[in-house]
């Protein structure tokens, strides 16, 4: 247990973040801490013990940052973005998958009004500015019976990264917003900035549905017209990435010509 959240932590206090913000749900509650285990887990917490839409947990560092695939997060203390909120939308269980193309879009946004840079988005939801990765989102839902109890989207960004802060493999595979760009970021707009392109499009997404965010992802999208291996479970899927369906999956046209899906999982870009 990572105990209570704090008004201050290094580098950020509530106040700093709450003074200028307009929404409507993001970050209608604010839990901040300095170092803790994960900020999804945190979430998932709250959420369990009835905390309301929008709530916000941010950390300064993360000890076991969760990545998709269940890989780790790399989350040192004071460089990066690492955020969750929790979401309750009225929606079947199985539609719940699609919000992290939300989480996804909104913080590739985010990055773009921030930096200048013009972010891609890996299916179904790497974010990736020159060919590397700056940031991800994990999506992590709640089900009960057949009803969605809440969503946590937690989303990871490599921020004030230089290149020595990078160790193993993520040397040559990650980057951060401050070596694209060539300057430090200020954290504190820029969770401000996601916390209102996350609270406009979830409205969009409660009023108009899935269907505005998939064309967003689209356009943004690096995969389509490439040559794909997609993995989920044990299934592996070669072909031509031709389309993201209004599932939000990816479809891919195998080497006989037939269209397969793919709802969930990784993609590594072959050609
Ligand atoms: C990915 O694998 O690309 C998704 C990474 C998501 C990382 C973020 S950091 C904030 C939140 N807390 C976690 O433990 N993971 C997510």
């Amino acid at each position: 247990m990572d105990g209570v959240s704090k008004g201050v932590v290094e580098g950020f206090s509530e106040l700093d973040i709450r003074s200028g913000l307009v929404t409507r749900r993001i970050g209608a509650a604010l839990h901040l801490f300095q170092d803790i285990d994960s900020t999804s887990e945190q979430a998932a917490l709250l959420a369990e013990r009835g905390a309301s839409e929008g709530t916000v947990v941010i950390a300064h560092a993360q000890r076991r940052g969760r990545g998709r695939m269940g890989r780790q997060w790399a989350s040192p203390a004071g460089l990066g973005i690492y955020f969750s909120v929790i979401l309750r939308p009225p929606i079947p269980a199985q539609r719940a998958p699609a919000l992290a193309l939300l989480g996804a879009a909104a913080a590739a946004e985010a990055i773009d009004r921030a930096t200048g840079l013009a972010t891609g988005i890996k299916w179904p939801n790497d974010l990736i500015v020159r060919e590397r990765k700056v940031g991800g989102v994990l999506g992590e839902a709640a089900v009960e019976g057949a009803s969605l109890q809440h969503v946590i989207l937690g989303i990871g960004l490599n921020v004030n990264q230089t290149e020595a802060d990078f160790e193993g493999r993520l040397r040559t595979t990650a980057t951060s917003l401050r070596i694209e760009s060539g300057r430090f970021i200020d954290r504190i707009a820029m969770i401000r900035s996601l916390c209102e392109i996350l609270d406009s499009w979830y409205e969009r997404f409660l009023s108009d549905g899935i269907g505005p965010i998939l064309e967003r992802v689209r356009e943004r999208c690096l995969t389509l017209g490439r040559q794909v291996v997609g993995r989920s479970g044990d299934e592996e899927l070669g072909g031509l990435a031709v389309e993201i369906d209004d599932a939000g999956a990816l479809v891919i046209r195998d080497v006989k010509g037939q269209l397969r899906r793919l709802f969930a999982g990784d993609v590594t870009l072959t050609g």
